[in-house]
């Protein structure tokens, strides 16, 4: 039997524990996995892009345990009620081969990415960094929300999206939450928001090479936290900003970077660091308060692979519901697979064997 986590064991999972502890419990996880970046075997992930979306696996292993994520993104979907990222995955044994979990993915992703963007922040932002704006405003807001208050102390969020719909809604989601001193402002242009902030989160949904961001409104000393240009032909910063000589890039997984972060507008011989690096400090990325620095964020397997694992041991040492899945078939002979499927057959259709004479009627 396989273990299964769905929506309401998730929800239960994190509601629990609170989102807040659940991120930094889980960027501690990713970030363990970062420093052992060499253990897995890596590739950039199988995309099927059609005109109006992608749909990715995402691959990878320790060696021990090997994990995948199915992860769709639809900008146009919220048009219709839909979400514009779905996703579900499954961690498996190494050894056997066999499926441990199957997973919902998508409020994990959520999770995940802002878990990810906090980390990344802690790494590369000034340490005084208070104010962040927060540009797009949907299904991933929140998340980045919470993850920034609790793990880089933010205490001033200056909001924007061009729906302004999706605004109310975070403003109403945040005074829900009453995240302890935080300030929450509306503004009414890209440009207001990012005026003054140390951070700045784009997580916008648009399949085109976007300018959200322009080099006029870069200020010394800000960190990009760029989250919503991940596939190809879809970024949401200006070029020159990556091309500021003050400016350093830091990138999840280069190859896959490459194809879908916001430097796939640039030459393949620009310089970038691996994350990786930034951890184990084999590379320094801030070397003052005036230097900018970018995390061109797109996502990368070994994160789903943390979150599958940490999830998995959740659902193991917290009460509740463990359903499970029988999508392997348990045999008394592994030999006899046709056993087990004929021996059903046999009695739930008796009469589904033709006689020979039939047969050649
Ligand atoms: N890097 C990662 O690891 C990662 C993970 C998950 C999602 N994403 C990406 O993050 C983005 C956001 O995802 P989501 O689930 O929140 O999508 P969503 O559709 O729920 O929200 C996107 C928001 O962006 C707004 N928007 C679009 N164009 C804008 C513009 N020019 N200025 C301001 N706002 C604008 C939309 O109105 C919408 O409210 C997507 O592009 C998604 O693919 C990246």
């Amino acid at each position: 039997m396989v273990d299964y986590i769905g929506i309401e064991r998730v929800q239960e999972l994190v509601t629990r524990m609170g989102p807040a502890q659940f991120i930094e419990g889980l960027a501690a996880e990713i970030e363990r996995d970062y420093r052992r970046w060499n253990e897995f075997e890596k590739s950039p992930r199988h995309a099927i892009h059609s005109d109006v979306g992608v749909i990715e696996l995402m691959p990878t292993s320790d060696g021990r345990l090997y994990s995948f994520k199915y992860v769709n993104g639809h900008p146009k979907n919220t048009a219709a009620g839909l979400l514009t990222v779905t996703a579900f995955g499954v961690l498996a044994d190494v050894d056997t081969g066999y499926p441990l979990l199957l997973s919902e993915l998508t409020f994990t992703t959520a999770l995940r990415t802002a878990a990810m963007s906090a980390l990344a922040a802690r790494w590369m932002a000034k340490r005084s960094s208070r104010a962040m704006a927060l540009i797009g405003n949907g299904a991933q807001s929140e998340f980045q929300a919470i993850a920034f208050h609790r793990m880089l102390g933010i205490r001033e969020l200056r909001l924007f999206d061009t729906d302004p719909a999706a605004t109310t809604k975070l403003e109403r989601n945040l005074a829900a939450l009453g995240l302890a001193g935080l300030r929450v402002m509306r503004c009414g242009s890209a440009a207001e928001a990012v005026r003054g902030a140390d951070i700045v989160t784009t997580a916008t949904a648009d399949k085109r090479n976007a300018v959200i961001l322009t080099p006029q409104m870069i200020e010394p000393g800000m960190h990009l936290n760029a989250v919503g240009g991940d596939c190809p032909g879809k970024t949401e910063l200006h070029a020159d900003i990556l091309r500021r000589p003050d400016a350093r890039v830091v990138v999840e997984y280069e190859p896959q970077s490459r194809v879908e972060g916001e430097i796939q507008q640039l030459d393949a011989t620009f310089g970038v660091t691996e994350f990786t690096h930034v951890l184990t400090g084999k590379a320094r990325i801030r070397s003052s308060d005036l230097d900018v620095t970018i995390f061109d964020s797109v996502g990368f397997a070994l994160e789903d692979f943390s979150s599958l694992r940490y999830l998995h041991r959740l659902h193991q040492e917290q009460r509740g519901p463990k359903h499970q899945l029988d999508i392997v078939p348990d045999l008394d002979d592994p030999k006899n697979l046709f056993g087990a499927l004929a021996g059903n057959i046999a009695a739930v259709l008796p009469s589904s064997r033709p006689s020979l004479a039939g047969a050649h009627a």
